[in-house]
Protein backbone atom coordinates (compact mmCIF):
# COMPACT_ATOMS: atom_id res chain seq x y z
CA UNK A 1 0.00 0.00 0.00
CA UNK A 2 1.37 3.48 -1.20
CA UNK A 3 2.34 6.21 1.68
CA UNK A 4 2.18 8.79 -1.07
CA UNK A 5 -1.04 10.07 -3.03
CA UNK A 6 -0.38 12.70 -5.48
CA UNK A 7 -3.69 15.01 -5.67
CA UNK A 8 -4.96 17.04 -8.34
CA UNK A 9 -7.31 19.06 -6.60
CA UNK A 10 -9.84 21.79 -7.55
CA UNK A 11 -12.79 19.74 -8.22
CA UNK A 12 -15.32 19.05 -6.21
CA UNK A 13 -16.19 15.69 -4.06
CA UNK A 14 -19.44 14.37 -4.56
CA UNK A 15 -21.41 11.33 -4.45
CA UNK A 16 -21.72 8.88 -1.04
CA UNK A 17 -19.76 7.17 1.52
CA UNK A 18 -20.93 5.19 4.54
CA UNK A 19 -19.54 5.54 7.88
CA UNK A 20 -19.60 2.70 10.61
CA UNK A 21 -18.32 2.80 14.01
CA UNK A 22 -16.62 5.16 16.01
CA UNK A 23 -13.15 4.95 16.25
CA UNK A 24 -13.10 6.84 19.41
CA UNK A 25 -15.37 3.87 21.52
CA UNK A 26 -14.84 0.66 19.02
CA UNK A 27 -11.61 0.06 20.99
CA UNK A 28 -13.34 0.61 24.44
CA UNK A 29 -15.69 -1.78 23.71
CA UNK A 30 -13.19 -4.30 22.84
CA UNK A 31 -11.37 -3.91 26.04
CA UNK A 32 -14.60 -3.87 28.22
CA UNK A 33 -14.91 -7.58 26.36
CA UNK A 34 -11.97 -8.68 28.53
CA UNK A 35 -14.79 -8.27 31.84
CA UNK A 36 -16.83 -10.73 30.46
CA UNK A 37 -17.32 -14.32 31.50
CA UNK A 38 -18.43 -15.02 27.76
CA UNK A 39 -17.70 -14.11 24.20
CA UNK A 40 -19.41 -10.84 23.11
CA UNK A 41 -20.03 -9.34 19.87
CA UNK A 42 -19.75 -6.01 18.24
CA UNK A 43 -21.20 -4.77 15.31
CA UNK A 44 -20.61 -2.07 12.83
CA UNK A 45 -16.90 -2.36 13.29
CA UNK A 46 -14.53 -0.18 10.89
CA UNK A 47 -11.51 -1.77 9.32
CA UNK A 48 -8.90 0.43 10.71
CA UNK A 49 -5.66 0.09 11.99
CA UNK A 50 -6.51 1.14 15.30
CA UNK A 51 -9.08 -2.36 15.66
CA UNK A 52 -6.11 -4.58 14.44
CA UNK A 53 -3.52 -2.86 17.24
CA UNK A 54 -6.19 -3.37 19.91
CA UNK A 55 -7.06 -7.29 18.66
CA UNK A 56 -3.60 -7.73 18.49
CA UNK A 57 -3.24 -6.24 22.40
CA UNK A 58 -6.25 -8.96 23.13
CA UNK A 59 -4.75 -11.89 21.21
CA UNK A 60 -1.78 -11.55 23.26
CA UNK A 61 -4.20 -11.61 26.27
CA UNK A 62 -5.31 -14.88 25.41
CA UNK A 63 -8.32 -13.78 24.16
CA UNK A 64 -9.70 -15.42 20.68
CA UNK A 65 -10.63 -12.37 18.44
CA UNK A 66 -12.47 -13.14 15.18
CA UNK A 67 -13.67 -10.36 12.94
CA UNK A 68 -15.90 -10.16 9.63
CA UNK A 69 -14.24 -7.30 7.74
CA UNK A 70 -16.82 -7.68 5.00
CA UNK A 71 -19.73 -7.68 7.95
CA UNK A 72 -18.25 -5.51 10.59
CA UNK A 73 -18.73 -8.25 13.06
CA UNK A 74 -16.00 -8.57 16.00
CA UNK A 75 -16.58 -11.58 18.08
CA UNK A 76 -14.42 -12.15 21.71
CA UNK A 77 -14.06 -14.48 23.80
CA UNK A 78 -11.71 -14.02 26.82
CA UNK A 79 -12.14 -17.31 28.56
CA UNK A 80 -8.37 -17.99 28.50
CA UNK A 81 -7.15 -14.76 29.49
CA UNK A 82 -3.93 -14.78 30.62
CA UNK A 83 -0.72 -11.91 31.08
CA UNK A 84 0.79 -11.17 27.99
CA UNK A 85 4.89 -11.28 27.43
CA UNK A 86 6.24 -7.78 28.24
CA UNK A 87 8.43 -7.73 25.14
CA UNK A 88 5.81 -8.66 23.37
CA UNK A 89 3.01 -5.54 24.49
CA UNK A 90 5.75 -3.43 24.07
CA UNK A 91 6.30 -4.13 20.32
CA UNK A 92 2.99 -2.51 19.75
CA UNK A 93 3.56 0.62 22.08
CA UNK A 94 3.77 3.92 20.34
CA UNK A 95 0.77 2.89 18.00
CA UNK A 96 -1.90 3.08 20.67
CA UNK A 97 -3.20 4.92 23.65
CA UNK A 98 -5.72 1.87 24.09
CA UNK A 99 -3.18 -0.13 26.23
CA UNK A 100 -3.93 2.33 29.39
CA UNK A 101 -7.80 1.20 29.41
CA UNK A 102 -6.28 -2.31 29.35
CA UNK A 103 -5.60 -1.93 33.10
CA UNK A 104 -8.81 -2.31 35.03
CA UNK A 105 -9.78 -5.05 33.44
CA UNK A 106 -6.34 -7.19 34.03
CA UNK A 107 -6.27 -5.86 37.10
CA UNK A 108 -9.83 -7.94 37.99
CA UNK A 109 -8.79 -10.86 36.17
CA UNK A 110 -5.08 -11.43 36.28
CA UNK A 111 -4.34 -8.78 39.66
CA UNK A 112 -1.34 -7.00 37.22
CA UNK A 113 -1.24 -5.36 34.01
CA UNK A 114 1.98 -3.91 32.03
CA UNK A 115 1.18 -1.08 30.06
CA UNK A 116 3.81 0.29 27.88
CA UNK A 117 5.05 3.45 26.35
CA UNK A 118 2.16 5.09 24.84
CA UNK A 119 1.98 6.01 21.12
CA UNK A 120 -1.29 8.37 19.82
CA UNK A 121 -1.38 11.30 17.94
CA UNK A 122 1.26 13.95 18.69
CA UNK A 123 -1.08 17.03 19.44
CA UNK A 124 0.02 17.74 22.99
CA UNK A 125 2.13 16.27 26.21
CA UNK A 126 -1.32 13.74 26.37
CA UNK A 127 -0.07 12.81 29.60
CA UNK A 128 -1.79 9.97 31.72
CA UNK A 129 -1.35 11.13 35.61
CA UNK A 130 -5.35 10.93 35.95
CA UNK A 131 -5.48 7.44 34.60
CA UNK A 132 -3.02 6.58 37.13
CA UNK A 133 -4.45 8.61 39.93
CA UNK A 134 -7.72 6.83 39.32
CA UNK A 135 -6.07 3.34 39.22
CA UNK A 136 -4.26 4.26 42.41
CA UNK A 137 -7.17 5.60 44.13
CA UNK A 138 -9.23 2.14 43.82
CA UNK A 139 -6.08 0.61 45.78
CA UNK A 140 -3.73 -0.46 43.06
CA UNK A 141 0.16 0.17 43.26
CA UNK A 142 2.03 1.05 39.92
CA UNK A 143 5.58 0.82 39.48
CA UNK A 144 7.52 2.59 36.67
CA UNK A 145 10.14 -0.05 34.79
CA UNK A 146 12.49 1.54 31.67
CA UNK A 147 9.89 0.04 29.42
CA UNK A 148 6.69 1.20 30.64
CA UNK A 149 4.40 1.09 33.85
CA UNK A 150 3.86 -2.31 35.98
CA UNK A 151 0.54 -2.11 38.23
CA UNK A 152 -0.39 -4.63 40.34
CA UNK A 153 -3.56 -4.98 42.80
CA UNK A 154 -3.47 -8.44 44.22
CA UNK A 155 -6.42 -8.41 46.74
CA UNK A 156 -8.30 -6.47 44.13
CA UNK A 157 -9.65 -2.70 43.27
CA UNK A 158 -12.17 -1.32 45.86
CA UNK A 159 -14.99 1.37 44.97
CA UNK A 160 -13.89 4.68 45.50
CA UNK A 161 -14.47 8.64 45.03
CA UNK A 162 -12.57 10.06 42.47
CA UNK A 163 -12.88 14.17 40.74
CA UNK A 164 -11.08 14.67 37.65
CA UNK A 165 -9.36 17.72 37.28
CA UNK A 166 -10.64 17.75 33.55
CA UNK A 167 -13.33 15.88 31.97
CA UNK A 168 -11.30 13.42 30.06
CA UNK A 169 -12.52 10.83 27.81
CA UNK A 170 -9.75 8.21 28.71
CA UNK A 171 -9.61 8.68 32.49
CA UNK A 172 -13.71 8.50 32.68
CA UNK A 173 -13.44 5.41 30.44
CA UNK A 174 -10.35 3.96 32.96
CA UNK A 175 -12.81 4.54 36.08
CA UNK A 176 -15.85 3.18 34.55
CA UNK A 177 -13.65 -0.15 33.67
CA UNK A 178 -12.17 -0.27 36.97
CA UNK A 179 -15.21 0.46 38.92
CA UNK A 180 -17.48 -1.81 37.41
CA UNK A 181 -15.71 -5.18 39.22
CA UNK A 182 -14.78 -3.14 41.90
CA UNK A 183 -15.81 -3.89 46.04
CA UNK A 184 -18.61 -1.23 47.01
CA UNK A 185 -19.92 2.13 44.74
CA UNK A 186 -17.26 4.10 43.49
CA UNK A 187 -18.48 7.91 42.66
CA UNK A 188 -16.61 9.70 39.40
CA UNK A 189 -17.07 13.72 39.61
CA UNK A 190 -16.42 15.66 36.80
CA UNK A 191 -16.12 13.10 34.24
CA UNK A 192 -16.60 13.49 30.26
CA UNK A 193 -19.98 12.35 28.96
CA UNK A 194 -19.20 12.22 25.02
CA UNK A 195 -21.75 10.09 23.28
CA UNK A 196 -18.72 7.48 22.54
CA UNK A 197 -18.54 7.32 26.47
CA UNK A 198 -22.22 6.68 26.99
CA UNK A 199 -22.55 3.54 24.14
CA UNK A 200 -19.79 2.18 26.61
CA UNK A 201 -21.49 2.90 29.78
CA UNK A 202 -25.02 0.93 27.64
CA UNK A 203 -22.19 -2.08 26.92
CA UNK A 204 -21.07 -2.22 30.44
CA UNK A 205 -24.99 -2.13 31.52
CA UNK A 206 -25.93 -5.30 28.69
CA UNK A 207 -22.45 -6.80 30.17
CA UNK A 208 -24.56 -6.73 34.20
CA UNK A 209 -22.96 -3.12 35.69
CA UNK A 210 -25.02 -0.90 37.46
CA UNK A 211 -24.20 2.53 36.51
CA UNK A 212 -26.03 6.04 36.33
CA UNK A 213 -25.29 9.38 34.79
CA UNK A 214 -26.10 12.44 37.02
CA UNK A 215 -26.92 15.58 34.55
CA UNK A 216 -23.72 17.26 36.33
CA UNK A 217 -20.99 15.06 34.90
CA UNK A 218 -21.56 12.78 38.04
CA UNK A 219 -21.18 9.21 37.29
CA UNK A 220 -22.22 5.98 39.74
CA UNK A 221 -21.23 2.76 39.78
CA UNK A 222 -22.10 -0.04 41.92
CA UNK A 223 -19.38 -2.94 41.70
CA UNK A 224 -20.69 -5.97 40.62
CA UNK A 225 -19.15 -9.62 41.20
CA UNK A 226 -19.37 -10.77 37.42
CA UNK A 227 -20.13 -8.96 33.94
CA UNK A 228 -21.12 -11.50 31.12
CA UNK A 229 -20.59 -11.32 27.25
CA UNK A 230 -22.38 -8.36 25.38
CA UNK A 231 -24.47 -7.83 21.96
CA UNK A 232 -24.07 -4.63 20.71
CA UNK A 233 -24.10 -2.34 17.51
CA UNK A 234 -21.04 0.62 18.16
CA UNK A 235 -22.34 3.92 17.39
CA UNK A 236 -21.33 5.96 14.22
CA UNK A 237 -18.06 7.68 13.85
CA UNK A 238 -19.38 11.51 13.76
CA UNK A 239 -15.51 12.59 13.42
CA UNK A 240 -15.50 10.79 10.25
CA UNK A 241 -18.97 12.07 9.20
CA UNK A 242 -18.26 15.38 10.02
CA UNK A 243 -14.71 15.34 8.27
CA UNK A 244 -16.29 14.25 4.87
CA UNK A 245 -19.01 17.01 5.48
CA UNK A 246 -16.26 19.56 5.88
CA UNK A 247 -14.53 18.22 2.63
CA UNK A 248 -17.38 18.91 0.85
CA UNK A 249 -17.62 22.40 1.74
CA UNK A 250 -13.93 23.33 1.22
CA UNK A 251 -14.18 21.16 -2.34
CA UNK A 252 -17.69 23.40 -3.24
CA UNK A 253 -18.82 19.74 -3.79
CA UNK A 254 -21.96 17.48 -2.59
CA UNK A 255 -21.47 14.58 -0.24
CA UNK A 256 -23.90 12.23 1.16
CA UNK A 257 -22.80 10.77 4.43
CA UNK A 258 -24.89 7.31 5.02
CA UNK A 259 -24.46 6.56 8.99
CA UNK A 260 -24.23 9.94 9.95
CA UNK A 261 -26.28 10.41 13.11
CA UNK A 262 -27.71 14.18 13.67
CA UNK A 263 -27.64 13.96 18.01
CA UNK A 264 -24.10 13.03 18.23
CA UNK A 265 -23.53 15.61 15.71
CA UNK A 266 -25.97 18.93 16.76
CA UNK A 267 -22.88 21.25 17.69
CA UNK A 268 -21.24 20.53 14.30
CA UNK A 269 -24.09 21.34 12.29
CA UNK A 270 -24.78 24.43 14.23
CA UNK A 271 -21.31 25.40 12.95
CA UNK A 272 -21.85 24.24 9.87
CA UNK A 273 -24.57 26.13 8.91
CA UNK A 274 -23.40 29.24 10.20
CA UNK A 275 -20.33 29.22 8.00
CA UNK A 276 -22.57 28.81 5.34
CA UNK A 277 -23.10 24.86 4.58
CA UNK A 278 -26.12 23.45 3.85
CA UNK A 279 -27.17 19.76 5.04
CA UNK A 280 -30.30 17.53 4.89
CA UNK A 281 -30.91 14.95 7.57
CA UNK A 282 -32.02 11.27 6.19
CA UNK A 283 -33.08 8.30 7.88
CA UNK A 284 -30.04 6.86 6.84
CA UNK A 285 -27.58 10.00 6.98
CA UNK A 286 -26.99 13.33 6.07
CA UNK A 287 -26.63 15.34 2.74
CA UNK A 288 -23.58 17.56 3.64
CA UNK A 289 -23.00 20.60 0.66
CA UNK A 290 -21.62 24.25 -0.37
CA UNK A 291 -25.09 25.78 -1.73
CA UNK A 292 -22.84 28.32 -3.63
CA UNK A 293 -22.08 32.35 -2.68
CA UNK A 294 -19.75 32.96 0.16
CA UNK A 295 -18.86 30.98 3.01
CA UNK A 296 -19.09 33.26 5.92
CA UNK A 297 -16.39 33.86 8.51
CA UNK A 298 -16.78 32.77 12.45
CA UNK A 299 -15.94 32.14 15.58
CA UNK A 300 -15.49 29.06 17.47
CA UNK A 301 -14.11 27.38 20.65
CA UNK A 302 -13.45 23.80 21.16
CA UNK A 303 -14.81 22.26 24.38
CA UNK A 304 -15.74 19.20 25.96
CA UNK A 305 -19.01 17.36 24.80
CA UNK A 306 -21.82 19.03 24.58
CA UNK A 307 -19.00 21.91 23.07
CA UNK A 308 -17.55 21.62 19.84
CA UNK A 309 -15.38 18.51 19.48
CA UNK A 310 -11.59 19.33 19.28
CA UNK A 311 -11.20 16.05 16.44
CA UNK A 312 -13.37 18.77 14.13
CA UNK A 313 -11.74 21.71 14.38
CA UNK A 314 -8.76 20.64 11.72
CA UNK A 315 -10.93 20.23 8.98
CA UNK A 316 -13.51 23.00 9.45
CA UNK A 317 -10.24 25.04 9.86
CA UNK A 318 -9.73 24.27 5.88
CA UNK A 319 -13.10 24.95 4.92
CA UNK A 320 -12.84 28.02 7.26
CA UNK A 321 -10.03 29.63 4.79
CA UNK A 322 -11.96 29.61 1.84
CA UNK A 323 -14.63 31.78 3.83
CA UNK A 324 -14.52 35.70 3.51
CA UNK A 325 -13.50 37.68 6.48
CA UNK A 326 -11.97 37.15 9.67
CA UNK A 327 -12.14 33.69 11.73
CA UNK A 328 -11.49 32.98 15.13
CA UNK A 329 -10.54 29.81 16.49
CA UNK A 330 -9.61 28.64 20.03
CA UNK A 331 -8.64 25.04 20.65
CA UNK A 332 -9.17 24.83 24.64
CA UNK A 333 -8.57 20.60 24.64
CA UNK A 334 -4.96 20.00 23.41
CA UNK A 335 -2.37 22.53 23.80
CA UNK A 336 -0.66 21.87 20.31
CA UNK A 337 -3.21 21.16 17.83
CA UNK A 338 -2.54 23.63 15.32
CA UNK A 339 0.61 22.04 13.80
CA UNK A 340 -0.97 21.16 10.93
CA UNK A 341 -1.77 24.86 9.63
CA UNK A 342 1.91 25.08 9.02
CA UNK A 343 1.31 22.73 5.72
CA UNK A 344 -1.60 25.05 4.76
CA UNK A 345 0.45 28.22 4.86
CA UNK A 346 2.34 26.52 2.31
CA UNK A 347 -0.43 26.02 0.23
CA UNK A 348 -1.28 29.83 0.29
CA UNK A 349 -3.24 30.10 3.00
CA UNK A 350 -3.23 33.12 5.97
CA UNK A 351 -3.50 31.90 9.56
CA UNK A 352 -1.74 33.54 12.61
CA UNK A 353 -1.23 31.59 16.13
CA UNK A 354 -1.75 32.86 18.44
CA UNK A 355 -0.65 32.04 22.49
CA UNK A 356 -3.44 33.99 24.25
CA UNK A 357 -7.33 32.86 24.62
CA UNK A 358 -9.36 34.50 21.83
CA UNK A 359 -12.44 33.47 22.64
CA UNK A 360 -15.00 33.54 25.24
CA UNK A 361 -13.04 31.26 27.66
CA UNK A 362 -10.30 31.65 29.43
CA UNK A 363 -8.82 28.06 29.30
CA UNK A 364 -5.97 25.76 30.94
CA UNK A 365 -3.68 27.33 28.28
CA UNK A 366 -3.84 30.74 29.05
CA UNK A 367 -1.01 32.64 30.20
CA UNK A 368 1.30 29.40 28.99
CA UNK A 369 3.72 29.05 26.16
CA UNK A 370 0.95 27.48 23.98
CA UNK A 371 0.21 28.51 20.74
CA UNK A 372 -3.41 27.73 21.07
CA UNK A 373 -5.77 30.08 18.77
CA UNK A 374 -5.53 30.77 15.06
CA UNK A 375 -6.99 33.87 13.25
CA UNK A 376 -7.39 32.66 9.69
CA UNK A 377 -7.85 35.44 6.83
CA UNK A 378 -10.06 34.47 3.99
CA UNK A 379 -10.86 33.51 1.50
CA UNK A 380 -7.28 32.48 0.19
CA UNK A 381 -7.06 30.61 -3.24
CA UNK A 382 -5.21 26.91 -2.31
CA UNK A 383 -2.56 26.12 -4.16
CA UNK A 384 -0.60 22.59 -4.74
CA UNK A 385 2.09 21.64 -2.58
CA UNK A 386 3.88 18.94 -1.11
CA UNK A 387 3.19 18.37 2.15
CA UNK A 388 3.72 15.62 4.91
CA UNK A 389 0.70 14.16 7.03
CA UNK A 390 1.31 15.01 11.15
CA UNK A 391 -1.68 13.33 12.82
CA UNK A 392 -4.65 11.47 12.35
CA UNK A 393 -6.89 14.34 11.93
CA UNK A 394 -4.19 16.99 10.60
CA UNK A 395 -3.35 13.96 7.90
CA UNK A 396 -6.91 14.26 6.97
CA UNK A 397 -7.13 17.84 6.49
CA UNK A 398 -4.46 18.06 4.50
CA UNK A 399 -6.14 15.73 2.00
CA UNK A 400 -9.14 17.79 2.10
CA UNK A 401 -6.55 21.07 1.30
CA UNK A 402 -5.14 19.40 -1.25
CA UNK A 403 -8.18 17.96 -2.31
CA UNK A 404 -9.37 21.59 -2.84
CA UNK A 405 -6.07 23.08 -4.21
CA UNK A 406 -5.75 24.48 -7.30
CA UNK A 407 -2.94 22.11 -9.01
CA UNK A 408 -1.06 19.00 -8.24
CA UNK A 409 0.34 18.06 -4.11
CA UNK A 410 2.05 15.30 -2.86
CA UNK A 411 0.86 13.59 0.22
CA UNK A 412 3.34 11.67 2.09
CA UNK A 413 2.55 9.63 5.12
CA UNK A 414 -0.98 9.28 4.01
CA UNK A 415 -0.75 5.58 6.34
CA UNK A 416 -1.62 7.33 9.38
CA UNK A 417 -5.07 8.17 8.03
CA UNK A 418 -5.59 4.48 7.80
CA UNK A 419 -5.47 4.50 11.70
CA UNK A 420 -8.67 6.00 11.74
CA UNK A 421 -10.46 6.44 8.12
CA UNK A 422 -12.10 2.77 6.68
CA UNK A 423 -11.14 2.65 2.92
CA UNK A 424 -10.34 6.06 2.79
CA UNK A 425 -8.61 5.92 -0.55
CA UNK A 426 -12.15 3.91 -2.17
CA UNK A 427 -14.12 6.42 -0.59
CA UNK A 428 -11.95 9.10 -2.43
CA UNK A 429 -12.57 7.44 -5.75
CA UNK A 430 -16.10 7.13 -4.96
CA UNK A 431 -16.17 10.56 -4.53
CA UNK A 432 -14.69 11.19 -7.69
CA UNK A 433 -11.38 12.34 -6.57
CA UNK A 434 -8.47 13.03 -8.81
CA UNK A 435 -5.73 11.24 -7.43
CA UNK A 436 -3.24 8.21 -7.75
CA UNK A 437 -0.99 6.26 -5.36
CA UNK A 438 3.13 6.92 -6.00
CA UNK A 439 5.87 4.48 -5.04
C1 LIG B 1 -9.76 10.89 23.29
O1 LIG B 1 -8.40 11.02 23.69
C2 LIG B 1 -9.72 10.61 21.81
N1 LIG B 1 -8.93 9.41 21.58
C3 LIG B 1 -9.13 11.79 21.07
O2 LIG B 1 -9.22 11.54 19.69
C4 LIG B 1 -9.96 13.03 21.39
O3 LIG B 1 -9.37 14.15 20.78
C5 LIG B 1 -10.03 13.24 22.89
O4 LIG B 1 -10.52 12.05 23.54
C6 LIG B 1 -10.93 14.41 23.29
O5 LIG B 1 -12.22 14.20 22.79
C7 LIG B 1 -9.48 8.22 21.77
O6 LIG B 1 -10.63 8.09 22.15
C8 LIG B 1 -8.63 7.04 21.46
P1 LIG B 1 -8.60 13.17 26.96
P2 LIG B 1 -7.99 11.00 25.21
O7 LIG B 1 -8.13 12.29 28.06
O8 LIG B 1 -8.93 10.14 25.95
C9 LIG B 1 -5.51 16.02 29.27
C10 LIG B 1 -8.47 11.44 17.47
O9 LIG B 1 -7.91 12.15 16.60
N2 LIG B 1 -5.20 14.87 30.13
O10 LIG B 1 -10.03 13.58 26.94
O11 LIG B 1 -6.54 10.68 25.27
C11 LIG B 1 -4.99 15.82 27.85
O12 LIG B 1 -3.63 16.13 27.74
C12 LIG B 1 -8.01 11.48 18.90
O13 LIG B 1 -9.34 10.61 17.19
C13 LIG B 1 -4.34 15.04 31.19
O14 LIG B 1 -3.84 16.15 31.45
O15 LIG B 1 -8.23 12.54 25.56
C14 LIG B 1 -5.90 16.72 27.04
O16 LIG B 1 -5.41 18.05 27.09
C15 LIG B 1 -6.94 12.46 19.17
N3 LIG B 1 -4.02 13.94 31.97
C16 LIG B 1 -7.23 16.65 27.80
O17 LIG B 1 -6.92 16.15 29.12
C17 LIG B 1 -4.56 12.70 31.71
O18 LIG B 1 -4.24 11.73 32.43
C18 LIG B 1 -8.28 15.76 27.17
O19 LIG B 1 -7.71 14.47 26.93
C19 LIG B 1 -5.45 12.55 30.62
C20 LIG B 1 -5.77 13.66 29.84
Amino acid sequence: MSDVLRVHGGRPLHGRIKVRGAKNFVPKAMVAALLGNGPSVLRNVPLIRDVDVVSNLLRLHGVKVDFDHEAGTLTMDPTNVESGQVSEIDALAGSSRIPILLCGPLLHRLGEAFIPDLGGCNIGGRPIDFHLNSLRAFGATIEKLSSGIRITAPNGLVGTQIELPYPSVGATEQTLLAAVNARGLTELRGAAVEPEIMDLVSVLQKMGAIISVDTDRTIRIEGVDELYGYRHTALSDRIEAASWASAALATKGDIFVAGAHQPDMTTFLNVYRKIGGAFDVFDDGIRFWHPGGDLKAIMMETNVHPGLMTDWQQPLVVALTQAHGLSIVHETVYENRFGFTEALRKMGTNIQLYRECLGSLQCRFAQKNYEHSAVIFGPTPLHGADIVIPDLRGGFSHLIAALAAEGTSTVSGVDTISRGYEHFKQKLRQLHADFEEID
